[in-house]
C-alpha cells in the first residue's frame, strides 16, 4: 500500500503544478484530494490494516494529504495572480486601463477658445515683449510719468526704463509702429504687476487685447463685434452692458459689463450684489496715440479692446480664486 501512495503522490503534484486553469486544478483537487479519491479511500481503510501496518500506513497517508493541500494553495494562488486574473484567462468585463494623458492647462484651454471665436471675426494674432520699456508700457499709451493710472500699474523695473508690461496694450503701439492700417488684432498674453496676492490679483496673470484700426472705423462696431464675441462665449442669450468708463489710451471709453450668470441678475457673491460682472474695458483709440505711432488721426480711426483671461476662465469654471491657475497642483488642473 505504501507503495502505491508514492505512486499517487507523483501523479498528484504533476497534476497540481502542470495546471493552466482553475478548471484543471480543480479535476486534480477531485481526483486526488476528493472524497471519492483513493487518497480518501486508502485513509478510511486504515482500520482494516493489521496492526503493524496501520501506524506506518497512516502516516503516510496524513504526510501526502498535508503536502497535496499545500501545493493544491500554492497552485490556486499561482493561478489567481497571473495575468487576466482569476480563470488565467483575461476577465473581458472589466473597465480597460486608460493611458494617463497629459492635458492643456486651463488657461490655454480659454486662449485657444478666444482665439478661435476672434479668428472667426477676422482677427489674427499678434505678440509683443514680456520686457518692454517706457514708451510702449507708458508714454505712447498716453500715460506720461505723472498720470495716476500709472499708480494701478506698478510692476517690475529692470534696467533703466526697462520694465515687466504690466498689459498687453504696447503690442497695439509695437504692431501699429511696423504696419500699415487696416490692422485687425488680438494680443494675447501674460502680463505682470507688482500686486500682493489675493484671490482676485496675481502678480503675474492673461491678458487679451484687440485693435481695429481703419479709415471710418465707428464706436458702434466695437459694440457690435463684443456683443458677438460674448455671445459666442457664454451663448447668444447673453446680457451685455456697455457702462462709460475711462482708459488714458481710448476716447470715449467703456467699461464692459454682463448680467451676472450665477444669480441672472438678482445679486450675489459672484457680482457683489450688483447683478453685473465686469469683463472687458475697451474705446476709441484717442489721437494721442495716433501721434505718437505716426498715424494721422484725421485719415484713421480704431477701437481697442482688453480682457484678462485668467478671470472669463473664471467664471466659465465657477473658479473663485486666481491663484490656483498659478499653483500648478495637478489634484485642481485635472478637474478644470
Ligand atoms: N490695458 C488695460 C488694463 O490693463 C485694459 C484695456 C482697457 C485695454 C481698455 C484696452 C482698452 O485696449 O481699450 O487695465
Amino acid at each position: 500500500m505504501i507503495e502505491r501512495l508514492k505512486e499517487l503522490r507523483v501523479e498528484a503534484v504533476a497534476a497540481f503544478e502542470g495546471a493552466s486553469s482553475a478548471s484543471e486544478l480543480e479535476e486534480a483537487r477531485v481526483r486526488y484530494l476528493g472524497r471519492k479519491s483513493e487518497l480518501n479511500q486508502a485513509s478510511r481503510g486504515l482500520g482494516k490494516l493489521p496492526e503493524d501496518e496501520r501506524r506506518a500506513a497512516g502516516r503516510a497517508v496524513n504526510e501526502i494529504k498535508q503536502e497535496l493541500s499545500a501545493l493544491l494553495e500554492a497552485a490556486a494562488e499561482r493561478l489567481a495572480g497571473g495575468a487576466g486574473g482569476g480563470a488565467g484567462e483575461p476577465d473581458l468585463t472589466l473597465p480597460g486601463r486608460l493611458p494617463w494623458v497629459g492635458r492643456k492647462h486651463p488657461i490655454t484651454r480659454t486662449l485657444e477658445r478666444l482665439e478661435t471665436i476672434f479668428a472667426t471675426l477676422g482677427f489674427e494674432v499678434a505678440t509683443g515683449p514680456h520686457i518692454e520699456d517706457d514708451f510702449h508700457n507708458f508714454e505712447a499709451l498716453n500715460i506720461p510719468a505723472d498720470h495716476p493710472a500709472r499708480d494701478m500699474h506698478d510692476t517690475f523695473y529692470i534696467e533703466g526704463d526697462k520694465l515687466l508690461r504690466t498689459h498687453t496694450s504696447p503690442v497695439q503701439i509695437r504692431t501699429m509702429q511696423s504696419r500699415k492700417p487696416p490692422i485687425r488684432i488680438i494680443a494675447p498674453g501674460r502680463v505682470y504687476r507688482n500686486e500682493t496676492p489675493d484671490a482676485s490679483h496675481g502678480s503675474e496673470f492673461y491678458q487679451l487685447e484687440g485693435l481695429y484700426i481703419d479709415k471710418g472705423v465707428r464706436f458702434g462696431e466695437l459694440m457690435g463685434v463684443l456683443q458677438k464675441f460674448l455671445g459666442e462665449l457664454y451663448g447668444q442669450e447673453v446680457v451685455v452692458r456697455f457702462r462709460p468708463g475711462f482708459f488714458p489710451f481710448t476716447e470715449p471709453s467703456t467699461e464692459v459689463d454682463i448680467e451676472c450668470r450665477i444669480c441672472r441678475g438678482e445679486g450675489c457673491g459672484v457680482c457683489k450684489n450688483t447683478g453685473w460682472v465686469e469683463l472687458l474695458g475697451a474705446g476709441m483709440v484717442d489721437p494721442r496715440v495716433f501721434e505718437a505711432v505716426g498715424y494721422d488721426p484725421d485719415v484713421y480711426t480704431g477701437y481697442a479692446f482688453g480682457l484678462g483671461i485668467d478671470r472669463i476662465a473664471m467664471m466659465m469654471s465657477g473658479v473663485s480664486d486666481i491663484r490656483l491657475y498659478h499653483e500648478n497642483d495637478l489634484r485642481f488642473l485635472r478637474q478644470v
